[in-house]
């Protein structure tokens, strides 16, 4: 089993970026806890800034692996690329953010990668990345 968690703009920047909002903690040290709950699962990690570099990965995995863990960052509310990326692909998607996105501003409430993917999985802080692994292992690949 292989599952990818692909995180885009400014989350390189966990723990340090608007703590009160994305909590105090690095991906880099919330993952190797994630991968220890699940050592029958191979979860790669990478991220990304920029808009092309994801969809490159995306296209990277998106045929072999069993499921992409997708948190675009600000590239939700605007990109018709990862949409278009995300529906290319025969593994399923799902959509994930730190934040409640529609607890905040008006122009988060919308996605634009939201149509693409199984799920999505918001507002339950770096648990909200367990959330999807699990949904992924439940078998959201079955229609
Ligand atoms: C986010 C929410 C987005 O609106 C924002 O642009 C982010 C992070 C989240 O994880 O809560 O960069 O995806």
């Amino acid at each position: 089993m292989k599952i990818q968690i692909i995180n885009g703009p400014n989350l390189n920047l966990l723990g340090v970026r608007e703590p009160g909002i994305y909590g105090k903690s690095s991906f880099e040290s919330y993952l190797p806890g994630l991968q220890a709950r699940y050592p029958e699962v191979q979860l790669h990690y990478y991220q990304s800034n920029i808009e092309g570099e994801l969809i490159d990965k995306m296209q990277e995995v998106g045929f072999s692996f069993d499921g992409i863990v997708l948190n675009a960052g600000a590239y939700t509310h605007t990109s018709i690329a990862l949409l278009d990326c995300i529906r290319s692909l025969p593994c399923p998607v799902v959509e994930v953010h730190i934040s409640n996105v529609h607890g905040r501003e008006e122009f988060r409430h919308r996605s634009l990668i939201s149509a693409g993917c199984k799920g999505v999985i918001a507002g339950f802080g770096l648990d909200s990345y367990r959330l999807a692994v699990e949904a992924i292992l439940n078998g959201v690949s079955e229609p």
